[in-house]
């Protein structure tokens, strides 16, 4: 038989388990307070927490830390439990969390922005202890408000498409790095653009799947190297993945410590501003601190290849 124990939804004069108080208090104290020891009293030791349709397994410390690490992104978090339901050993919880992103969370620095997510959490008990969770909720909700994704429209215009107009469009190549505590590392990036030239402002969009892009979430400042004609190598080691990039690169830090590509065309330091979330991508936008620039033939790039121009016939004009 299936009960609602919670007493909001409860039948007239039923009472609230031990276990579905014990529940809540643990829950209230680790999901609002902060206070994740609580969760001892309520998880056996072996317990094991399975999230998502993938099943993905987290341990009783592993959970307590996930609920740290949200709390220290969304401090002023609160969950509220909107329906419990137990049957024998297993309970069912239907709950929603609310909070404002006010600390980096999954790469993204505080947006400041409200968010709110639901799910249900299924319970097993053996004796006084729950041994294994199954938890649900749609991530989505999260990601997009944080501006991670965006769900609410589809694609109006096929991708392939879309593709084969940017093709059109021809680019420089660059590459934009940041000194990581020590470690220099970078991407290719074709997504540059100048914004201002008074003040002096451009822009970069790299996507968050770049193993870069935490590295320049976390920096005060850029470097974006305008690659030469002759650095097709180059080109192609930082549109790679090998672990140390600058392994078999000359490159040295610019005036405010950016690594900066030598034998480049052109090269500049942005002292980042804005970190704009867009689609799967952040757009960095900045001011230029430093720059320089030569005579070498800037590398092209068209259609997914690779050109020299410096023999090209320049157009009447
Ligand atoms: C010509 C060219 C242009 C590219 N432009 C961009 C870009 O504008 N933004 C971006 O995020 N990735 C861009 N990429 C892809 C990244 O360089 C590539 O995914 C790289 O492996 C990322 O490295 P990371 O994960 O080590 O940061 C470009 C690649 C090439 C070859």
């Amino acid at each position: 038989m299936t009960r609602t124990l919670d007493a909001a939804h409860s039948a007239p004069g039923a009472a609230p388990t031990d276990r579905t108080v014990r529940l809540r208090a643990a829950w209230s104290a680790a999901w609002d307070l902060g206070d994740v020891d609580a969760l001892d009293e309520l998880l056996s030791p072996g317990y094991v927490r399975r999230r998502g349709p993938q099943s993905v397994e987290q341990s009783r410390q592993g959970f307590k830390d996930s609920i740290r690490a949200v709390r220290e992104a969304f401090p002023e978090l609160r969950t509220e439990i909107e329906d419990l339901v137990e049957d024998g050993d297993r309970l069912a919880i239907r709950w929603r969390s609310t909070g404002r992103h006010t600390g980096p969370f999954l790469g993204v620095p505080a947006t400041g922005k409200p968010v709110e997510v639901s799910g249900a959490t299924f319970a097993r008990f053996d004796g006084d202890t729950i041994v294994e969770e199954q938890v649900t909720f749609d991530s989505r909700q999260l990601l997009e408000a944080l501006g991670i994704i965006t769900t609410s429209h589809g694609a109006a215009v096929e991708p392939d498409l879309v593709r084969g107009v940017h093709r059109k469009f021809i680019t420089g190549v660059t590459v934009v790095t940041t000194d990581d505590e020590g470690t220099p590392r970078g991407l290719a990036v074709n997504a540059f653009s100048s914004i201002s030239l008074d003040p002096p402002m451009v822009l970069v969009c790299v996507q968050r799947s770049s193993t870069t892009h935490p590295a320049l979430h976390r920096a005060r400042h850029l470097g974006i190297s305008i690659l030469a004609a002759d650095q097709l190598d180059v080109a192609k080691t930082f549109a790679g993945k090998s672990e140390d990039k600058f392994a078999d690169i000359q490159w040295s830090p610019g005036a405010h410590g950016a690594p900066l590509i030598d034998g480049s065309s052109a090269q500049l330091e942005v002292e980042i501003g804005e970190r704009l979330e867009a689609g799967s991508h952040t757009i960095f936008t900045g001011r230029v601190v430093s720059a320089r620039h030569d005579e070498r033939a800037p590398l092209v790039y068209s259609g997914g290849g690779f050109f020299d121009i410096s023999n090209t016939a320049p157009l009447p004009w």
